[in-house]
């Protein structure tokens, strides 16, 4: 458990040594490629595919420019802090950078064809025990200017007994218009009827849920499944009910014509030896001057008792550049959860810690968030900038730590 305890606002050179002697595409850059750009960069991905050899080709020159530069793979949660479960996933070594810009440079050539091995089970759960999604497909409502709609969906899980949740995945039906998934479990769903349609049909929600909802889980663009150590889970009791939160951003002609019917898929276990709960900690009364362009809130946490955290996923909109998460151990030791120094909307991680973090009574727990809201953010949206406070649109900012805690 988790007490509030303040809120304040304070204000390559590349070695291509390192590079085999001589690169082709097949052998040394193809499982680079599939290692650490292949969950973006797919058929269905949000940028072009590269498994196309003329399309890699053709990329062979941004490719080393981009990866010299650090542009790609965007920003993601940096070992100097800890180790997670799929870093190499998401960073990209010097010796692979080397290998990159060795094989631009030699002229992109293809090699001799070698089968693809590609493990996509990193971005995708090999199963599910229970896959849920909205009752039917929705068109977002962007009405009066407003470029964000918010939509819930009420899903019955038809458990028969007690379950936990032991893996989860959002599964994004139109990656186009979804900003965010969020999954809650609401503690009596009374005040969903009030309006008298029924809420498993949808209904306009708050982008922060209410307060009696537990968040189960979240999902933002370029997130990957949460998977919890063996014997850890989230409990579910006997015939639960879950609230599916859609969140629709329009940023394109036409948004409003296309359809989502978004989902979450699950493993789950019907015993486990600790229990897990997530929490969305992070300051939310902030407001980031105009022209500030490294502006930081922070909220402190007390912790109440013996836990371990065994993982956090990140959450800032389009304005953050850079993310802390820490504890200071009550013998004044500080422990580093999570630190972004950079950060891209479109690759919100979740950091499945390869060591838990063990908590006790008196820890605290600081989430920091800095934002660029200067007009040389290249995400900055508003010319000229304009103070930005805390918001569940898009253009309003946010700053969670959505924290995973299993209980001892
Ligand atoms: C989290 C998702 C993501 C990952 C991971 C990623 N990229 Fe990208 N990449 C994008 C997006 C989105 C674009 C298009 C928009 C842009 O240029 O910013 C892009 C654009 C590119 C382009 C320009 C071609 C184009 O389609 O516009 C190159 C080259 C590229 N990426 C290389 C890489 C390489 C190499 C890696 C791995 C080392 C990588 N990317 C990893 C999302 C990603």
């Amino acid at each position: 458990m988790l007490l509030l305890l303040t809120l304040a606002a304070c204000g390559k050179h590349v070695d291509d040594s390192a590079a085999p002697a001589s690169v082709t595409y097949y052998k040394d850059v193809r499982p680079i490629l599939d290692n650490t750009c292949a969950r973006c960069h797919n058929d269905n991905g949000i940028s072009k595919s590269f498994d196309d050899p003329a399309v890699a080709q053709s990329e062979a020159a941004t490719m080393k420019a981009y990866t010299q530069s650090g542009y790609m793979p965007p920003p993601a949660p940096t070992t100097s802090c800890r180790e997670y479960a799929n870093s190499d996933r998401y960073l990209l070594s010097d010796t692979d950078k080397a290998t990159i810009a060795a094989w631009a440079d030699a002229g992109a050539p293809l090699g001799d064809v070698v089968a693809d091995t590609r493990d996509t089970t990193l971005e995708q759960l090999s199963y599910y025990d229970l896959e849920i999604k909205a009752s039917q497909p929705y068109s977002p409502v962007f009405t009066n200017g407003n470029v964000n709609d918010y939509r819930c969906f009420l899903i019955d899980l038809n458990n028969a007994t007690q379950e936990y949740i032991t893996a989860m995945q959002a599964e994004v039906d139109n990656t186009k218009i979804v900003h965010h998934v969020v999954l809650f479990q609401p503690d009596g769903t009374d005040d969903l009827y009030a309006d008298g349609t029924d809420p498993h049909d949808g209904f306009s929600c708050s982008g922060l849920g209410q307060q009696n909802w537990q968040t189960l889980g979240a999902w933002g663009p370029g997130d990957n499944p949460t998977v919890m150590p063996a014997g850890i889970g989230i409990p579910l009791a006997p015939n639960s009910q879950v609230v599916l939160q859609m969140h629709y951003f329009d940023s394109f002609d036409g948004a409003n014509l296309e359809t989502d019917q978004s989902g979450y898929g699950m493993q789950l276990a019907s015993s486990v030896d600790h229990t897990a709960t997530n929490y969305a900690t992070g300051p939310t009364n902030f407001t980031i001057p105009a022209n500030d362009n490294a502006y930081s809130s922070h909220k402190s946490y007390k912790w109440t008792s013996s836990d371990e955290i065994i993982a956090v996923w990140p959450h800032m909109h389009l304005l953050g550049s850079g993310f802390d998460e820490t504890v200071t151990h009550t013998d004044g030791t500080e422990d580093c959860l999570l630190h972004m120094d950079s950060w891209d909307f479109h690759n919100q991680v979740t950091a499945n810690f390869l060591a838990p973090e063990p908590l006790v009574a008196g820890d605290k727990l600081k989430v920091t968030c800095t934002w660029d809201n200067s007009a040389d953010n290249p995400n900055q949206y508003n010319d000229p900038p304009i103070d930005v406070s805390f918001g569940e649109g898009t253009t309003d900012e946010m700053c969670f730590g959505f924290t995973l805690v299993a209980t001892q």
